[in-house]
């Protein structure tokens, strides 16, 4: 059986580590997860009337109005020590691949240089119509919970409207971001799934790769998941705490 107190020797001795986010890692710096009870975005608002091509069809100022919205928290929110955690554990190994589902910046704002991000991003808008990237209207104004309905800006190039740059229900992922993410997964030592429900593919098979090519699964999640039974350590806590610890444990006071 693998103990505890084995992990800090395991990732001292690790020469490529994978860390692999999940909305879980931003929920202590004030960011919605999506399933948690309660507080999770599906369980406030419909999946289907706002994050499907679909949708956007259909109600593209109530889509766009929804995404300013979260891009306004997002702005007024600020990177948490499981962030800097990561920022810091870059400096420790030989090679770390952080891999993100999020479509916030708050990695790259707590000092992370070079994120893979699976889901888009929340910064990134592109036209609907002819996918040129695009920018966003002047102002942000105050929203209120859920945002309100804002007609989109119109592309420049064709006059399509715009849409957020993030991965909706039923489209594919960036291809070479989701290259780039498998191929980390086969080669590392030391996989971490931190802040995820490990529910949704293609992304939640990351984990499942690397252990199959012999890394180890390092788990930080306050609640249980369906990688629990595969992951080597299950660290239950969130992760501005245990990260932080783990880092400390490791490296500092080594
Ligand atoms: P979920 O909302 O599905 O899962 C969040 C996970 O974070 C849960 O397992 C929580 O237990 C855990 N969690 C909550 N607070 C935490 C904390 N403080 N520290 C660590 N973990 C904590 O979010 P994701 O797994 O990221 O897709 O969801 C995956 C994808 O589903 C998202 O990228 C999004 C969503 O629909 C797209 O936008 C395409």
């Amino acid at each position: 059986m693998t103990v505890l107190s084995d992990l800090p020797e395991l990732l001292r001795s690790a020469r490529h580590i994978v860390v692999f986010t999940g909305a879980g890692v931003s929920a202590e710096s004030g960011i919605s997860t999506f399933r948690d009870d309660l507080t999770g975005l599906w369980s406030r608002f419909d999946v289907t009337d706002l994050a499907t091509p679909d949708a956007f069809r259909r109600d593209p100022d109530l889509v766009w109005g929804w995404y300013e919205w979260r891009r306004m928290n997002v702005l007024r929110a600020s990177p948490n020590a499981g962030h800097a955690a990561i920022a810091a554990m870059k400096r420790y190994v030989p090679k770390l691949t952080l891999i993100t589902q999020n479509v916030d910046d708050l990695h790259e704002r707590a000092g992370s240089g070079s994120v893979i991000h699976l889901h888009g991003s929340l910064f990134a808008p592109r036209c609907f119509a002819c996918a040129r990237p695009a920018g966003f209207a002047d102002e942000l104004p105050d929203e209120p919970e859920g945002g309100r309905r804002m007609a989109p800006p119109e592309c420049s190039h064709c006059g399509g409207h715009v849409r957020p740059g993030v991965v909706w229900f039923g489209e594919t992922l960036p291809q070479a971001a989701l290259k780039a993410a498998f191929k980390a997964a086969e080669s590392c030592q030391v996989l971490f799934s931190i802040g995820t429900s490990s529910l949704v593919n293609p992304a939640a098979e990351i984990p499942r790769v690397a252990a199959q090519a012999g890394a180890a699964v390092v788990q930080i999640n306050p609640n249980p998941t369906p990688l629990d039974g595969l992951a080597r350590f299950n660290l239950r806590g969130p992760s501005a705490q245990e990260l932080p610890r783990l880092i400390e444990n490791t490296w500092q006071k080594h």
